[in-house]
């Protein structure tokens, strides 16, 4: 994109948009944060397309069934082939699979064409280099490990910010293997040359490592009247393996990666047990075999636990449909985003202490324009073991099917900080939990 249509996009359609919308339909715009504080931001950061417009851009990766990865990337120019050659030997490449493409129109803004490619079967633990569309620079990823251990890392909330950069710093700093986000990818806010933008900021990362991502409420986009359909960017541009669970929508789904099951829950679709969503969930759960996978997680957007004064209830009606559910299949962890601050729980089952429930933590703390929710709710709450409004990222290591080390990352200046870990056992290795008429182990 040239600097005049850049400029054009980024200031004049925003604008508009914000002026139409504000005039009929002021509510939209308001912020539903009023009545709690939070620590400035830093700068945004613009992240601009500085290759050919028939150069892949915003290149990213995402896991799809046991052995294969969807390669997305993005052209200005029309006529680009949906195309991926791939390799384990640099420059090489021994492989070639043709794709699909899509494209969407979001009010004045007109989508490049976003190109998703299937390749594989990939062997684990390997280096693939890999080229798209036939163009510009050769990119890598390795792909995860067959078997334990596996390192996730998890981090909510991050839009492009100057927090963000520092946040995906210090996570590249570390080797791991997946990365697990559990809703408020670019904060483009109906802005949409702020998604393509994003896509550039993370392409050094994301093309790398498998990028798995759940919806937020950034990620909804709709205009009453002008734009009523919702997460057509993030669908668009994000589409991740729900066809593989039995899943019908790209807004809830799960998959399987050594010895772990992940299920991703869609905050901002129905949820009540008449819903889609929660049929798809029972009927996941119960396929799930604690043998091949003894580990199970969740990730989910707005938190059904949180001390924080922000977002305060907001996930407990989700809570109460569906925690039900997680508890009786003995789900290890539940992550989630949406309060921009860290807070780790212990097991829990309504409301209650219980060594047979889920390990709740909230990490929505990537570096959003937002800043941070400052205020935790005082006196503290016994369920609530770790809480903290900074910056940062954890690191989920299954060791192995019995064992995994949890650590939140704070992002200090210019180092990262382990200001919180804990080791977790598997309740799949817990005997009591699998007695009084709980599902079989
Ligand atoms: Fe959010």
């Amino acid at each position: 994109m040239s600097m005049a249509k850049c400029n054009i996009s980024l200031v004049v359609i925003p604008l508009l948009l914000h002026i139409i919308c504000f005039l009929l339909f002021p509510h939209t715009l308001q912020s539903q944060e009023n009545g709690f504080s939070r620590q400035p931001s830093r700068e945004f950061v613009f992240t601009s397309h500085e290759r050919s417009d028939s150069d892949p851009q915003q290149v990213h990766i995402s896991l799809v069934g046991k052995d294969h990865m969807r390669v997305t990337w993005i052209t200005e120019e029309k006529d680009s082939e949906s195309m991926v050659e791939y390799g384990t030997n640099e420059g090489e490449y021994s492989k070639k699979t043709i794709g699909e493409h899509t494209s969407y129109k979001y009010f004045l803004y007109k989508s490049g064409k976003i190109h998703h490619v299937l390749i594989g079967p990939l062997n684990p633990s390997t280096t693939y280099f890999y080229r798209c569309g036939g163009l510009g620079p050769e990119f890598s990823f390795r792909t995860p490990p067959l078997k334990l251990p596996i390192e996730f890392v998890v981090v909510g909330d991050l839009g492009q910010t100057e927090w963000t950069k520092s946040t995906l710093k210090h996570i590249d700093s570390k080797d791991y293997d997946v990365f697990l986000l559990p809703g408020d990818l670019s904060y483009a806010d109906t802005h949409q040359p702020l998604w393509d933008s994003f896509g550039r900021l993370v392409e050094p990362y994301a093309s790398r490592r498998p990028w798995m991502v759940t919806e937020g409420n950034h990620e909804i986009e709709t205009i009453p009247i002008i734009q009523p359909h919702a997460f057509r960017s993030y669908n668009a541009r994000w589409p991740m393996p729900y066809n593989q669970s039995g899943s019908t929508s790209n807004l809830y789904y799960s998959f399987e990666v050594a010895s772990t099951h992940i299920i991703m829950l869609g905050s901002y679709t129905d949820f009540d047990e008449h819903s889609k969503q929660y049929k798809w969930l029972q009927s996941d759960l119960v396929k799930i075999d604690r043998k091949s996978t003894p580990w199970v997680i969740v990730l989910l957007h707005a938190p059904w636990y949180n001390t924080n004064e922000a977002h305060e209830g907001e996930g407990e009606k989700m809570r109460q449909a569906m925690e039900a559910l997680l508890y009786e299949a003995r789900v290890d962890l539940v992550f989630s985003g949406h309060v921009h601050a860290y807070e780790r729980f212990t097991r829990i089952y309504d409301n209650k202490a219980d060594s047979c429930g889920p390990f709740y933590v909230t990490i929505g703390d990537g570096g959003n324009r937002e800043g941070l929710a400052l205020t935790f709710k005082k006196p503290s709450n016994p369920l609530s073991l770790y809480r903290e409004p900074s910056f940062g990222h954890g690191r989920l290591r299954m060791v192995n099917e019995t064992h995994a080390h949890w650590s939140w990352h704070r992002n200090n200046d210019s180092d990262t900080f382990v200001a919180d870990n804990v080791w977790m056992k598997s309740l799949s290795s817990l005997k009591e939990c699998w007695e009084l008429g709980h599902q079989e182990l």
